[in-house]
C-alpha cells in the first residue's frame, strides 16, 4: 500500500515555522483567553478525521467558518459486506488521506504555511482507521512544526452544531446543553458546558448521563436494512422509504431500562453510586433488531429479502423508485414501524433526561440526526416544552473533519496541545 502513496507536497519541504507552542510558558489565565480570542481572529486549523469509514480533511477558521470540508466516503467499498470491514477501512484511509488533505487546502485557498494547528480524531473508533489519521497528522505537524491537537470524535459531533450556529451568527447558547450523539457506533447523552460561558478560549466539560447498553441506534438501522435486503448503510434508505409505509402497522417494542446499570449503580441498594450521583437515561436497541428478525421469519419474508438484495445490488446507484419497485407493502410497513419505534424512544428518553437535568438547550447530532422523522419529532416535542433544539446540517451530521477542527479551536486557544507520542484510543471516553 505504501508504494501507492503520492510523495508529500513540495511546500512541506520549505516551510517557515509559525508554531505558537512553547511548553515552558506558564498556563494562560482566563483573561489571556479573552485577549487571545480578540487578537487572533484568524486561527486556521486543519482537521483530520479517519475514525470509521470516512476519510475527511477540513480547514476551519476560528471555530466558526468552514473554508473547506472534504469527505471521501468508503460506502461503496463496504456495501457488499453489509457493514464496515475494519481492515479494508484502514487501507482505504491510507490511499485517500493525502489527496483528501490536498483537496481541503486547495478548496480553502490556503497553503500548509497558513495553518496555525493540525487536529485529528484520537478516538473512539476503529484502531487501524484511527492510526492512519493520527500517524499522518503527527508526521505533518512535525514536518511543518505546527501544534498538534487530539480531539474526541464525540466532542467533534457536538461541536458540529456549534460551528454551524456560529456560522449563522448565533453565538449565544444557553447552558447546560444536553447533547444526544446518535450514530452508527454511539447513542450517548452528554450534559455539556463551557467552563466560562461565552469565552471561546475556555474549555468544555461533558458529563455522560445516558448511553446505549448494547447496540447504537444507527447500528439497528443498518442491521434492519440488511435483514430486509435494503443494503448498507441502512439509515438513509429507511429514512426515505418510511414515509411510504404505515408506522402503526407493526408494534415493535423497545426495551425499557427498568434495572439500573450494574456498572454504574450499587447492585444491593439500587442507588446511584457516589461516583455517579445523577440518574442515567439508558437506551437499548438490540431487542428491536431481534424483534424485526422474528417478524421477518414468522412472516416468511426471508426469501424475498434475499431477492431484493440481489436486485438492488445489481443497480449502481438505486433511486427511490428502484427501492419502491422492489418493496411490497409489508416491507414498507416494517420499515415505517421500526423507524417510528426508534424515533419515539430516542425523543422520549432524551426529553425525560432534559427535564431531569434542567437542560436549557438540546443538541441532536451524529449520523442518525440526519433522519427526517427524528428531526420533525424533536422539533415538535421540544417546542411543546419550550426547549430550543439544534441539529447540524445533514452533511455535518455524519462523520466529517470540520467538526474536528471546530472542537480543536478552544483547545488551541487554551494551548492544549498533544504530545508527539499520543496514541489512538479506540474506546476513548468523553469527559
Ligand atoms: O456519525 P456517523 O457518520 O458515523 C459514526 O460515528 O457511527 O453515523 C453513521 C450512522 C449509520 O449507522 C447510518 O445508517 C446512520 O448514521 N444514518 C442514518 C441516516 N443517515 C445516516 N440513520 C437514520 N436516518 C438517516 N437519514
Ligand atoms: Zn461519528
Amino acid at each position: 500500500m505504501a508504494a501507492e502513496l503520492a510523495p508529500l507536497p513540495l511546500d512541506l519541504q520549505n516551510i517557515e515555522s509559525r508554531s505558537k507552542s512553547n511548553p515552558t510558558e506558564p498556563a494562560p489565565s482566563p483573561h489571556d483567553f479573552l485577549r487571545l480570542a480578540t487578537i487572533m481572529p484568524d486561527t486556521l486549523i486543519l482537521g483530520i478525521e479517519s475514525s470509521c469509514d470516512e476519510t475527511s480533511a477540513a480547514v476551519v477558521r476560528s471555530g466558526e467558518e468552514t473554508l473547506s470540508n472534504i469527505v471521501a466516503s468508503q460506502i461503496a467499498l463496504h456495501q457488499p459486506y453489509g457493514g464496515v470491514v475494519p481492515e479494508l477501512a484502514s487501507r482505504e484511509h491510507l490511499r485517500a488521506i493525502i489527496p483528501v488533505v490536498r483537496e481541503a487546502l486547495a478548496k480553502a485557498g490556503r497553503s500548509y504555511a497558513d495553518l496555525d494547528a493540525i487536529a485529528v480524531t484520537q478516538g473512539p473508533g476503529l484502531a487501524g482507521a484511527l492510526l492512519v489519521g493520527i500517524s499522518f497528522t503527527k508526521a505533518l505537524a512535525f514536518a511543518l512544526d505546527k501544534p498538534l491537537i487530539a480531539v474526541n470524535h464525540l466532542e467533534g459531533h457536538i461541536h458540529a452544531v456549534l460551528l454551524e450556529e456560529r456560522q449563522k451568527g448565533n453565538h449565544a447558547v444557553n447552558f447546560p446543553v444536553l447533547a444526544l450523539v446518535v450514530s452508527g457506533g454511539h447513542t450517548h447523552l452528554y450534559l455539556a458546558s463551557q467552563i466560562a460561558a461565552g469565552d471561546p478560549g475556555s474549555g468544555w466539560v461533558y458529563e455522560n448521563v445516558g448511553r446505549t447498553r448494547d447496540d447504537a441506534a444507527g447500528e439497528a438501522f443498518d442491521k434492519v436494512a440488511k435483514l430486509l435486503g435494503l443494503g448498507y448503510p441502512g439509515g438513509p434508505v429507511i429514512d426515505r422509504l418510511a414515509p411510504h409505509g404505515d408506522p402503526t402497522a407493526v408494534k415493535f417494542m423497545i426495551s425499557q431500562m427498568k434495572h439500573p446499570d450494574r456498572n454504574k449503580r450499587d447492585s444491593k441498594t439500587d442507588q446511584a453510586t457516589s461516583e455517579n450521583p445523577r440518574p442515567h437515561f439508558d437506551f437499548s436497541y438490540s431487542g428491536i433488531k431481534t424483534g424485526v428478525l422474528r417478524y421477518v421469519e414468522t412472516h416468511n419474508m426471508r426469501e424475498t429479502a434475499d431477492a431484493r438484495h440481489r436486485a438492488l445490488s445489481a443497480i449502481a446507484k438505486p433511486t427511490l423508485e428502484d427501492y419502491l419497485a422492489h418493496c411490497d407493502r409489508e416491507v414498507l410497513n416494517v420499515v415505517a414501524s421500526f423507524q417510528r419505534a426508534v424515533v419515539d424512544d430516542l425523543v422520549s428518553k432524551t426529553l425525560t433526561a432534559a427535564r431531569a437535568c434542567e437542560a436549557a438547550t438540546l443538541f441532536v447530532t451524529g449520523g442518525v440526526a440526519a433522519n427526517s422523522e427524528l428531526r420533525t419529532a424533536f422539533e415538535r416535542q421540544a417546542a411543546m416544552e419550550g426547549l430550543p433544539v439544534f441539529f447540524p446540517s445533514r452533511p455535518l451530521s455524519t462523520d466529517n473533519a470540520a467538526m474536528i477542527a471546530a472542537a480543536a479551536y478552544p483547545k488551541f486557544l487554551a494551548k492544549q496541545f498533544a504530545a508527539a507520542d499520543f496514541c489512538a484510543e479506540p474506546g476513548l471516553a468523553l469527559r
